[in-house]
């Protein structure tokens, strides 16, 4: 069998698409959930669909913990954050209703919002600084105006700039709006607190920062939201309430049909623990430094341009760069092939935040570090970057180089 990471020591700088690698613990809970509790959960009294149902709960029980919810059943299990977002905005909009966003959003955010639009539901996109970060007084001016529902990012999966989540949602509730914010990029990476923050409803995943496997994710419905104010998206088998042919009323079952995710829930579990005792503070602190340390390296290298905020602290461990003379395709594929630096190239299925960025439609090379990412990763990365940005053609006249090849890093070492 042949692996992709057997050749070289491989840099992951991709933790903004998925995590990896995982901790040996989620692999291990997997397996155990596979060989030991494989029963279906909730749905047969026998000790496997009990022992499968302990696993589902306990993988409740981590997330509400994590994003201080006292009452687990208040925790939705779906496939990723593009389902609990899609849950979230089909549930909560109906024709005539209005939406307020902002031009920094992901698809998962922004294709849902489009599909409403066109079914009726008025949408409004808040214009963006180029650094990423909302216009405040326009959010709050348009929810002033009346919207059912306001819904953004936590951080950018293109820039890392994070939004001020506490203003936002606080500007949302004065206005009677509902939030839903979408915590792909932060959860497991900022602490995030839905009861303090009075957040409505949160869409995580669990394969990013949480470190647990594809498949998983989720929406957590904060304290003071109303499940009947919120339509299931899908309806069908719960293993409760069987002798009724409509959809049960209860959580977590109101929005969860059909068989669970039991052995991505179980490794799930097993990385938010690994995650908790680690602390997420200190995920944060660490990648913190590791971001500050690659952004003013990079930022002295001519030719090499940064976007999102200057100030580290203002944004996640990901960042969008450009190399002058470059295109930023080659950039990727010589990364990769050259110095086993894997990042991703492009528009990040975020067309609306590169247009606010300035890099649409050719896009960026997206550095995202992550839990495991090493100081040695980041000083490689450095002289990576350093070694293609002062190879590439200076072209008079500002000609475009887009297209030629640079040399490789063992025809010309730096
Ligand atoms: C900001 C943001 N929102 C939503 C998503 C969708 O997450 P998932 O792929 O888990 O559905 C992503 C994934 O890249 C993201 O970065």
């Amino acid at each position: 069998m042949s692996s992709a990471n057997t050749d070289k020591h491989l840099i992951y700088l991709d933790n903004a698409a998925t995590s990896w690698p995982k901790p040996p613990e989620v692999a291990a809970a997997m397996a155990a959930y596979l060989a030991e509790s494989g029963g279906n959960p909730g749905r047969s009294g026998h000790r496997l669909s009990i022992a499968a149902g302990r696993v589902v709960l306990e993988a409740r029980e981590a997330v509400a913990s994590l994003f201080n919810v006292d009452d687990p059943f208040r925790v939705i299990f779906t496939l990723n954050a593009t389902h609990a977002l899609n849950t979230a905005l089909f549930g909560l909009l109906q024709p005539g209703d209005r939406a307020v966003t902002t031009a920094m959003e992901h698809n998962s955010i922004m294709r849902p919002l489009r599909e409403l639009e066109r079914r009726g539901v008025e949408v409004v996109v808040i214009p963006c600084d180029t650094a990423g970060f909302v216009d405040v007084d326009r959010f709050q001016h348009e929810l002033a105006q009346g919207a059912r529902v306001a819904c953004f990012q936590h951080a950018s999966n293109v820039s890392g700039t994070i939004q001020p989540l506490e203003l936002l949602v606080t500007a949302a509730r004065a206005a009677g709006s509902y939030t839903v914010v979408d915590a792909a990029q932060t959860a497991g990476v900022l602490p995030i607190d839905v009861t303090a923050t009075d957040i409505d409803l949160l869409a995580f995943t669990g394969h990013k920062g949480l470190q647990g496997p594809p498949g998983t994710g989720g929406l957590v419905l904060g304290p003071s939201f109303d499940p009947e104010t919120l339509q299931p998206l899908v309806r069908g088998g719960t293993g409760s309430r069987s002798e009724f042919e409509e959809h049960p009323n209860m959580l977590p079952d109101r929005f969860e049909a059909g068989t669970p995710n039991g052995v991505g829930l179980a490794g799930l579990a097993a990385a938010i623990d690994v995650l908790t005792k680690r602390t997420v503070r200190r995920v944060r602190a660490e990648e913190q430094d590791l971001t500050a340390r690659l952004q003013l390296a990079l930022a002295a290298i001519p030719g090499v341009r940064i976007y999102g905020p200057l100030d580290p602290s203002l944004r996640t461990a990901v960042l969008a760069i450009r190399i002058e003379n470059v295109a930023q395709d080659e950039v990727g594929l010589i990364l990769d092939e050259e110095f086993g630096v894997l990042t991703r190239v492009g528009l990040h299925c975020a067309p609306a935040a590169h247009r606010t960025l300035g890099t649409f439609p050719d896009g960026a090379v997206r550095l995202s570090l992550g839990y495991s990412t090493s100081p040695d990763d980041v000083d490689r990365t450095i002289e990576a970057i350093h070694h293609i940005a002062t190879c590439a053609p200076h072209p008079p006249n500002g000609l475009d180089a887009v297209g030629k090849h640079l040399p490789s890093a063992s025809e010309k070492p730096l």
